[in-house]
């Protein structure tokens, strides 16, 4: 997950990286009200998870109050590079002297954390690492150690900061190393550093990427995510635990395994270009347990995609086998009742796939149709879509 600026600034803030004050506003009253209290200059900023804002208009700086509420104005609602904004945060206004480069990030190929560093900061980081690469310093971190003390200053001294103010910037750094370990984070990057008129080492920029796989053991994450842009099903998805992808078809899917899944949905595709072009309307894995609480979980997320017309469940019985499957999806049609409103097309194969079969022909349900196999299922539910 990516962080917005804003809440990268609180990240670092937690842990002890300088930062000046920043509030977020979503309307130009809140943000003349935060540049009053923050007082003096202040700067309003778009707040997208996008860089290259202050280029695209949406960082400005304001002399008063008024102003900042004028450029919220201007910026709330603003288009960069296809992200809308919803807020912006007021920062205080810093006096900078010189803007520095640094990020921390995963460097997956040699399994290890790789620090870029370059005193030449502000301007677009791609650029200079195409343009002058000797510029920006790329240190290897010992990803078991961080970034110690010894190691934040070989980074300053790579990274040609001067004498005088390495010792200041490496401290900084072992705090954002602090960040990137301590929050099971995959990017830390700070665009820029600055030094201000008065010789404080300030973040003034933070883009902070955190690792998912460490959801477990970080649980306040969790408040970090940005409810308004998740699709609303795939929000419900995650909330049990499903590995649902929404996608832009009429055919519901759900499979158990993700191999499965994604054939199902290649020979869905294909059966659809013989039925009016219908095409998958999800992927969903329920897994290996397809237990019946699961497959309701799955099929009332999919029956409540308003673009679905028919559903296709492709399940290879394994450890689970096609009986408890066939258990599962009769009982989940019992708790979805009359929200299960769509056509179902079954393919079981498997393990005890026999008694599967027989399970759904006893239940009779008007809603399941049988398929015996995975082409065959697949042009059903297609035409099933079509003349829905
Ligand atoms: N709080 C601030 N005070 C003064 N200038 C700022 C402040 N925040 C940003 N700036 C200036 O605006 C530029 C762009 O802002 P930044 O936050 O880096 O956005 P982006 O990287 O998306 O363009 C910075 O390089 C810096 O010169
Ligand atoms: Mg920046």
């Amino acid at each position: 997950m990516d962080l917005f600026e804003y809440q990268a600034r609180d990240l670092f803030e937690k842990h002890g990286v300088p930062v000046l004050q920043g509030i977020v506003a979503t309307t130009p009253e809140e943000a003349k009200a935060a540049a009053e209290k923050i007082g003096g200059v202040t700067v309003v900023k778009a707040q997208v998870k996008v860089g290259g804002r202050g280029k695209a208009g949406g960082v400005k700086v304001a002399k008063t109050p008024e102003e900042a509420y004028q450029y919220a104005q201007q910026i709330l609602g603003m288009d960069i590079k296809g992200h809308t904004v919803h807020r912006v945060m007021i920062a205080q206004g810093a006096d900078i002297a010189e803007e520095y480069y640094f990020s921390l990030l995963l460097d997956r190929a040699n399994r290890s954390y790789l620090a870029m560093c370059s005193v030449e900061g502000g301007m677009d980081i791609e650029t200079l690492a195409a343009e002058r690469p000797e510029a920006l310093a790329k240190v290897e971190v010992n990803p078991q150690e961080g970034i110690t003390p010894a190691k934040a200053a070989e980074i300053v001294e790579a990274a040609g900061f001067a004498a005088d103010l390495r010792e200041d910037v490496a401290a900084v750094l072992v705090k954002l190393g602090e960040v990137y370990r301590q929050e099971d984070a995959t990017l830390v990057e700070v665009n820029p550093l600055v030094r201000t008129g008065d010789g404080q080492i300030l973040a003034l920029d933070g883009k902070v990427s955190l690792d998912d796989n460490a959801d477990f053991r970080q649980p306040e994450h969790e408040a970090l995510v940005d409810k308004s842009a998740e699709n609303p099903l795939e929000a419900k998805a995650k909330a049990h635990d499903l590995n649902y992808v929404k996608l832009d078809g009429q055919v519901g899917i759900v499979g158990n395994g993700a191999g499965l899944v994604m054939s199902t949905l290649d020979v869905v595709a294909y059966a659809g270009e013989r039925h009016g072009n219908v095409k998958p309307a999800n992927f969903l894995d329920i897994g290996g347990g397809a237990s019946a609480e699961v497959m309701a979980a799955g099929l009332d997320i999919i029956l409540n995609d308003e673009q679905v017309k028919s559903v296709f469940v492709n399940v290879f019985g394994g450890i689970t086998s096609c009986d408890a499957v066939a258990t599962g999806i009769v009982k989940a049609l019992e708790i979805l009742g009359d929200k299960a409103t769509k056509p179902l097309v079954v393919r079981l194969d498997g393990n005890n796939v026999e008694e599967g079969r027989r399970i759904l022909s006893e239940a009779n349900h008007p809603l399941v149709h049988q398929a015996a196999t995975m082409d065959s299922g697949a042009d059903k539910a297609a035409e099933l879509a079509h003349t829905a």
